[in-house]
C-alpha cells in the first residue's frame, strides 16, 4: 500500500482571491514533494463524482455548487505518512478551529469554503489522484 502519497486541491474561494502561488508556497516549503499538478474547472457532474462518499449528507448539494463555481488546482503530494501529516498541516476543517499558521486558518473563510482539500485515507488518495491524473502525468 502506497503510504507516502496524498492528494490536495486549492478550492475555489481560494483561487479567486489569487492565494495559489502563496499556498503552493506554504506546501512545498512544509516539505512536500510535488509529483503532479493540474488547473481544472470541474464541471457539476465531475464534482458529484469526486465527493460521491458525501452524497447522503446534507451539505452535498452546497458542497457541489461550490466546487464546480471556479476553476480548482488538483495537487498529488508526496512525503511520509502523507495522509496525517497534510491533514495536520492544512488544519481542522472549520477554519475557526484550525490551529493558527495553517492553510484553513489563513485562507478558509467557512466549514464550506475552506480553502483546500486533503485525502482522509491511502486507498481514497489513490483514487483521487487517479480522477485527476494519468500514470504519466505522475512525476516519481
Ligand atoms: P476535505 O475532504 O475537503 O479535505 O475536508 P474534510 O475531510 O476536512 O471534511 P469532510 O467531512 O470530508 O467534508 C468535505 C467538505 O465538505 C464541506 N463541508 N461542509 N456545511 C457543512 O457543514 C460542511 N461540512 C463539510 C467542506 O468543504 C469539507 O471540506
Ligand atoms: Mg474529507
Amino acid at each position: 500500500m502506497i503510504t507516502n502519497q496524498t492528494f490536495t486541491m486549492i478550492k475555489p474561494n481560494a483561487v479567486e482571491k489569487g492565494h495559489t502561488g502563496a499556498i503552493i508556497d506554504q506546501i512545498i516549503k512544509g516539505g512536500y514533494k510535488i509529483l503532479a499538478l493540474k488547473y481544472v474547472w470541474l464541471s457539476r457532474k465531475e464534482a458529484e463524482k469526486f465527493y460521491e462518499i458525501h452524497k447522503e449528507r446534507p451539505f452535498f448539494d452546497e458542497l457541489v455548487s461550490f466546487m464546480s463555481r471556479s476553476p480548482i488546482v488538483a495537487i498529488a503530494l508526496e512525503k511520509e505518512n502523507a495522509i496525517e501529516a497534510f491533514r495536520e498541516f492544512i488544519g481542522a476543517t472549520d477554519p475557526s478551529k484550525a490551529e493558527k499558521g495553517t492553510i484553513r486558518a489563513k485562507y478558509g473563510e467557512s466549514v464550506g469554503e475552506n480553502a483546500i482539500h486533503g485525502s482522509d485515507s491511502n486507498e481514497n488518495a489513490q483514487k483521487e489522484i487517479s480522477f485527476f491524473f494519468s500514470g504519466r502525468e505522475i512525476y516519481v
